[in-house]
């Protein structure tokens, strides 16, 4: 049973039980629907509801949302509960989001636990409240709030739930409080539907579309949520429902909506593979060696997990460096209000700061994010070899370097594994697993519970120069270079990716993280780089010229008195100079042009990383550029994109781009054998 009922003197109580998170499926909506018949037959004088486990509910079952609505639907049973001679109270026990805050909305009271949240987050979802949100919340809070909560998606603390008006009160014990309320004052209550709506204060609609347009001008449904709220205060409450309801059936079978839901169930499907059965390490300390930018967000990441971290120097002066990075870390952690004192000083309490390998020896796993150098690399695994317990596992934060070769310094290589973060590694939600040709289960196991406890999002990938995410960058990378010598300008071609849907183009990525780190990957690369490829001298030009982005005040871009960029006109003639140099004649590529380059290179890419069987799937590739590439999540991630174009388009598109250059363009062989067999990405097989 997905809701259960049952009586104690007149009043009826009724538990939604669909686990792990009480989503509301078409069997909740039945047996809500049947309660509320239930509770009108039996004469009660309340109904108290409540959720099963942790939830109270988490929202509509989003599994549905691909298939025909099939009765009853759930803005007839918010209906139902709302016009209901027997007053509903909810007893809100944990999260109350979506069609389950719209559940507590329809209720004439809600009281709520201290520690549960209560919020309207379907346009993180593609879509707007379907279930008679937009038209109970305004009424419930007035018309700012309910714009802010609606449009940013983000819940509300019982505390704030309470100030906002949401709720009527916070106990312990919702379900207890809801038995003991009077039940005149109860009755006294009038239902959400009668309320009044709010005055349609233009200035207010305004601010929040103004809001919207700033943040979120790609995205539809904070726009159309906007719309119909205002639309909803004009009308009839129940008209105002129906214009609600056609608005998030459209949307929900929208392209946004549908990428937007596939990142969602790819982020949670984002485990262990089935196949990985070994147990991993036990995780409570662990060591990071070297304390620079990546290390010490490492170890704070860790700390912030709650494990002991013994970060690892080179000397007296990396240990001080090291523990002024992170200490900066916690302190921004305590302005931004992520952390209170009480746990900035545990942190501080689990962290060792020191040169002596000795310290670490009771982790049993260490993670190395030490300078790139396989010199360095082999150095710091001897020592930690040294030190640490015999079964201890013995990570790499390496992004380009060989993981094989760093393995094969140790006596035991299995107990090596690659844990790639990003910057900053206590921020950004993608980690890497890098399965070397030894690797063990343990360290594969232990990379995956690591990835757990971290709440990160964990990418099983094989080793080649660059894993997933950095060798699709680089080739978006030799793209936009290309595009650059050949007839545009960095700001063009920044423009095109950020009006696609990047929040940073790469030019401009490129001046944050300094140039010369870029630079010294090519000088690493010489020696392998196949001379039948193009190679474009522009960025190097600039490092020479002391260019080296932020840091030095220029780079792709000026950035006078330390300010936002501005194009610089020498970067656009170096690309001028170095192609009349390489007999260039340029051309004047469109917008869109640029565009369909970039993002063609890109894909056929990951198309190769999938035949090769370094990505496990075109999901895992969704979730790398996503999470740690910055690609639109509204678009779904790189490899769901290309699913909307289709592969025979692709595949026709890159055999134009492949009469230019070859070797450059040669289209990968999982794009054409998708495109015979009309295959999506999404179901693609590496070569057998
Ligand atoms: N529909 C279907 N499945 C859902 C779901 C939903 N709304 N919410 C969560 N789940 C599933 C997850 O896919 C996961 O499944 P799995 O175990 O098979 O991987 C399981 O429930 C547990 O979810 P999490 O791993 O995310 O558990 P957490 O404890 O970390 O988080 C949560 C719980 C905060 C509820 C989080 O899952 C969440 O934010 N869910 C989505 C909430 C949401 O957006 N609701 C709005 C839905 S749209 C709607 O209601 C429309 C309405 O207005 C008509």
């Amino acid at each position: 049973m997905s809701v259960t009922t049952r009586r104690e003197e007149n009043v009826g109580f009724v538990e939604i039980d669909n686990p792990p998170v009480n989503a509301i499926n078409q069997a909740v909506r039945q047996g809500l629907l049947d309660a509320v018949r239930w509770a009108e037959k039996e004469m009660l004088d309340r109904v108290i509801v409540t959720g099963a486990g942790r939830a109270f509910a988490a929202g509509a079952d989003a599994k549905e949302f691909d298939k025909a609505p099939v009765e009853p639907h759930l803005p007839d049973v918010m209906n139902a509960i709302d016009e209901s001679f027997v007053p509903w109270v909810a007893a809100i026990n944990g999260v109350a989001l979506g069609g389950g805050a719209e559940i507590a909305m329809a209720c004439r009271m809600r009281i709520m636990a201290p520690g549960a949240q209560i919020g309207l987050p379907e346009v993180t979802l593609g879509v707007i409240p379907g279930a008679g949100g937009t038209a109970r919340l305004p009424r419930l809070v007035g018309l700012e709030k309910a714009l802010d909560m609606i449009t940013g998606g983000k819940p509300l603390r019982a505390e704030a739930a309470l100030a906002a008006g949401l709720v009527h009160m916070v106990d312990e014990n919702p379900v207890d409080a809801a038995f003991m309320v009077n039940t005149e004052e109860l009755g006294c209550i009038v239902p959400t539907w009668e309320f009044n709506p709010p005055e349609a204060d233009a200035d207010v609609l305004a601010a929040a579309r103004e809001r919207v347009a700033a943040k979120m001008s790609d995205q539809i449904a904070p726009q159309r949520a906007i719309d119909v709220i205002e639309h909803g205060l004009s009308v009839p409450f129940h008209e105002a429902l129906k214009t609600e309801r056609a608005a998030f059936i459209e949307l929900k079978g929208g392209e946004q909506a549908r990428a937007l839901r596939h990142i969602f169930f790819a982020e949670r499907a984002a485990k262990a593979p089935d196949w990985l059965d070994a147990a991993p390490v036990p995780l409570e300390q662990v060591a990071v060696v070297g304390g620079g930018t990546m290390g010490a967000g490492i170890a704070y990441a860790l700390l912030n997990a709650g494990l002991s971290v013994t970060l690892l120097e080179t000397d007296a002066d990396g240990v001080e460096r090291a523990k002024a990075n992170v200490e900066k870390i916690v302190e921004a952690s305590l302005k931004r209000g992520m952390i209170d004192a009480a746990r900035a000083e545990d942190h501080r309490a689990r962290l060792t700061v020191t040169d002596d390998y000795g310290q670490a020896n009771k982790a049993t796993l260490a993670i190395e994010a030490a300078f790139e150098s396989m010199e360095v690399k082999r150095d710091v695994f001897a020592k930690l070899e040294a030190v640490l317990p015999a079964d201890a596992i013995l990570a790499s934060n390496t992004s380009y370097l060989d993981v094989n070769e760093i393995a094969s310094c140790v006596a035991d290589p299995s107990r090596v594994v690659g844990l790639h973060f990003f910057a900053p590694a206590h921020i950004m939600k993608l980690l890497e697993i890098v399965n070397a040709d030894a690797t063990g289960d343990v360290a594969l196991a232990t990379g995956f519970a690591l990835a757990k406890k971290l709440r990160k999002v964990p990418v099983l990938a094989g080793v080649c120069d660059g894993f997933i995410g950095n060798r699709i960058l680089a080739r978006y990378r030799e793209a936009a270079d290309t595009v650059l010598m050949d007839g545009s300008t960095p700001w063009e071609i920044d423009d095109a990716m950020v009006d696609f849907g990047y929040a940073m183009g790469l030019y401009e990525t490129q001046d944050l993280s300094g140039l010369d780190i870029s630079h010294a990957n090519r000088r690493r690369q010489d020696a392998t780089r196949d001379p039948n490829r193009r190679y474009i001298p522009i960025a190097d030009r600039l490092v020479e010229m002391g260019k080296l982005g932020r840091k030095t005040g220029a780079g792709w871009y000026r950035y006078p008195g330390g300010g936002g960029k501005v194009a610089d006109p020498i970067v656009a003639d170096l690309a001028l100079e170095e192609a009349h140099f390489a007999g260039i004649t340029r051309v004047d590529y469109s917008e869109g042009e640029i565009r369909s380059r970039l993002l063609h290179a890109m894909i056929n890419e990951a198309a190769d990383l999938l035949d090769e069987g370094i990505a496990q799937s075109a999901r895992d590739i969704d979730l790398v550029t996503v999470f740690g590439y910055g690609f639109p999540r509204w678009r779904g991630g790189l490899m769901h994109y290309a699913d909307t174009l289709g592969a025979k388009a692709i595949v026709a598109q890159l055999e134009e781009y492949e009469k230019e250059d070859p070797l450059v363009w040669k289209v990968s062989p999982l794009l054409r054998r998708c495109a015979e067999t009309d295959t999506p990405l999404a179901d693609a097989k590496p070569s057998a």
